[in-house]
């Protein structure tokens, strides 16, 4: 199975830049050894789907709905994403469990509505709640021996921060989370550069990259460290 880079771009990005971005990235990675994810805000989804139609770069979705198709103002469900070429959800973002107070059990919803539409989850976690994050998986009735399920190792302390974590700690936590998750890849995520990627990813099954990944010129060196 190849590793992942999934860049994520968060809340950045407009019509405008996001083709730039595809246009010089697209060329420059053809030929890339990694499985290659771009996980742009809900609005860029369809233009995306369009510019990356018979490229090697899949889709991810920042968020989505816990509930099915049906009156949820402003949300977007996975009924919403049929005819998009979406891959991949990143569901539990410490992000969004900070701004806009996603708790485990709402994670855990959603992460069943992505299964049953068929998008593989990135379910972000961090200690130390990893037993909790695993628990109300569990209770949602999350099955970890399906081999589409992703975990993202984000310590909040490096996200964003240019503070990348401790490798031998990283080794560490990827070891609990497989211990407890089971069969599951484990990414890692937080100020991932194209100078510390080669070590990320030899010690785990991919990363999700924010900051490094917004500009063009910045992921395609990611992708070639590798
Ligand atoms: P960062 O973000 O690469 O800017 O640290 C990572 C993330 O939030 O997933």
């Amino acid at each position: 199975m190849s590793k992942l880079i999934i860049a994520n771009w968060k809340s950045n990005h407009n019509l405008q830049t996001a083709q730039a971005w595809v246009n010089q990235v697209l060329p420059a990675v053809a030929e890339a050894k990694a499985e290659l994810v771009v996980a742009p805000p809900f609005s860029l989804l369809a233009p995306a789907t369009g510019l990356l139609a018979n490229s090697n770069l899949s889709l991810a979705v920042q968020d989505l709905s816990p509930f099915k198709a049906g009156s949820y103002t402003g949300a977007v469900c996975a009924t919403n994403l049929v005819g998009l070429k979406i891959k991949y959800a990143i569901l539990g973002h410490s992000e969004r469990r900070r701004h806009f107070h996603e708790t485990d059990e709402e994670v855990a919803a959603k992460v069943k509505q992505a299964l049953v539409a068929g998008i593989n989850p990135v379910i972000c976690v961090d200690e130390p709640y990893l037993a909790s994050q695993h628990q109300a998986l569990v209770q949602a009735g999350v099955d970890f021996s399906q081999s589409n399920l992703t975990v993202a190792y984000e310590p909040l302390a490096a996200i964003g921060t240019g503070q990348s974590a401790d490798l031998g700690q990283v080794s560490q936590v990827i070891s609990k989370i497989k211990e407890l998750f089971g069969s599951v890849a484990v990414v890692y995520g937080g100020s991932v550069t194209a100078a510390n990627i080669s070590d990320y990813m030899a010690i785990s099954d991919g990363v999700l990259v924010g900051s490094a990944s917004l500009q063009g010129e910045s992921f395609v060196k990611l992708v070639q460290q590798v």
